[in-house]
């Protein structure tokens, strides 16, 4: 496995083969998604020039640019992962009876070891190789409380010119005393996060209270101000995961509506605020991130490895929440977009609801990209967007080969691969045009 840090490419590339992306959410609109069997894709500068049939566009190449032949294969937009905890690769597959005793067994011992710039550089160099492994092209980050996990992570994704969004979480009371920041203190280091990496290349900020149980109501509120001043900064946190967590929450904010209603009382409900898990939720809750834009990771291999509970998909649906698809590694238990799916669907099945496969993929791609407000920067093969791009291999493995041999549909093809895939199913990984990862 190569990175390639030369940033600088050749002007016009182009790609050919089975071409697929979304332009809608399937489980609302008839056409929703594009698909070229025999396809191409032309990029120029890292952006998106043209998406379509190979036959219809081979005539817009310039004379001197032959298509890079994929034939066989489906080019899609990289999976975008909107809850992950990269410092938490090394305690992944970590057993435990439920979240709470999780994160005081592994989670904080783990989390400790960042406060070593070097020790930080080196899991945020395995943890986004394992990304690109997967086709995973963004992801919203969660580092630990210390700044330097911060400052090691964009410097790693700034190697690799990926598209990440990170932030410090924030963390101030029922946590060790070695993972403790203060109210004034975490929100200063936030504010100097914001300022030195924001928007700096592509990378961007997320204000990142790790979630109520662990912040005063001094620190939320901060943290609440700070992401009204900066709208444009992402905001992460967990919610609804489990239910001792749940009842954890009631104790300690006695006033709250609900558990939701507590971030919504220190004004973190907003667009570009993503929250992890949203299992027990009410349909007041539910309404309220409609309303505001707020949008939810579902988490399924975290959830049902922890044990935490089911998410509703259906009352969701029903009530237009924005959703998206997420690892949660330490708590999820791959990196692979795929192997989500394949979690996801058995989620929805378990609680008498159905995810098509179409539906599950544009979760992993644009559904993610509308969730973070950046539909048309990435998620989508629209022209301009930036050239964020996998080559899937349906053939990867024998039974995968045997499988989607005769599928009869795209949907029955996409299933396979959601159900049998995995990071054998990703042949290549490009960021903003370049190949950063080949199989
Ligand atoms: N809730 C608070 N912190 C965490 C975490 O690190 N992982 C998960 N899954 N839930 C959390
Ligand atoms: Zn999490």
């Amino acid at each position: 496995m190569s990175v390639n840090i030369n940033h600088h490419v050749p002007e016009v590339q182009a790609y050919r083969a089975s071409v697929l992306h979304f332009t809608a959410d399937p489980a609302f609109h008839e056409n929703a998604y594009s698909w070229h069997e025999d396809g191409l894709l032309i990029v120029k500068d890292g952006h998106i020039v043209a998406a379509g049939d190979y036959q219809h566009l081979k005539d817009k190449l310039p004379h001197d640019v032959m298509p890079l032949d994929y034939r066989g294969k489906i080019i899609m937009p990289g999976f975008i992962d909107t809850h992950v905890h990269y410092p938490q690769t090394d305690m992944i597959a970590s057993p435990s009876p439920g979240l709470l005793p999780w994160l005081e067994k592994y989670t904080f011992p783990t989390e400790r070891k960042f406060e070593d710039r070097a020790h930080a550089a080196q899991v945020a160099d395995f943890f986004l190789d394992q990304l690109l492994s997967c086709g995973t092209t963004s992801a919203m980050v969660y580092c630990t409380v210390h700044q330097e996990s911060v400052h090691a992570f964009f410097h790693e994704s700034t190697k690799r010119n990926l598209r990440m969004a990170a932030g410090k979480v924030l963390m101030d009371r029922n946590c060790p005393e070695f993972l403790r920041d203060t109210a004034e203190g975490g929100v200063r280091e936030s504010e100097e996060l914001i300022e030195r990496w924001h928007n700096k290349g592509r990378q961007m900020y997320a204000i990142t209270p790790r979630f109520a149980p662990t912040s005063t109501d001094a620190q939320l509120q901060l943290a609440g101000e700070l992401a009204q001043k900066y709208p444009d900064v992402y905001l992460q946190t967990h919610v609804a995961e489990n239910t001792d967590e749940v009842a954890w929450v009631k104790s300690l904010f006695p006033e709250a509506r609900s558990y939701l209603d507590v971030y919504d009382k220190y004004g973190m409900l907003r667009p570009r605020s993503m929250y992890g898990h949203c299992i027990y939720l009410d349909d007041s809750d539910r309404k309220r991130m409609a309303e505001t834009k707020s949008a939810v990771s579902v988490c399924p291999t975290s959830n049902m490895f922890l044990g935490s509970g089911l998410f509703n998909f259906s009352r969701a649906d029903e009530l237009h929440v924005p959703l998206s698809l997420a690892t949660d590694v330490g708590g999820g238990t791959s990196f692979s977009m795929l192997q989500t799916m394949n979690a996801a669907y058995k989620m929805a099945r378990l609680g008498s609801t159905y995810l098509p496969a179409l539906r599950m993929f544009y979760m992993a791609t644009l559904g993610g990209a509308r969730s973070m407000q950046l539909e048309g920067t990435i998620g989508n093969f629209v022209k301009g967007a930036e050239a964020d791009f996998i080559i899937l291999d349906p053939q990867a493995t024998p039974l995968l080969e045997r499988r989607t041999g005769h599928s009869e549909s795209l949907e029955e093809l996409l299933f396979a691969l959601a159900m049998l895939g995995d990071d054998r199913s990703i042949n290549a990984t490009y960021a903003a045009g370049v190949k950063v990862y080949q199989r």
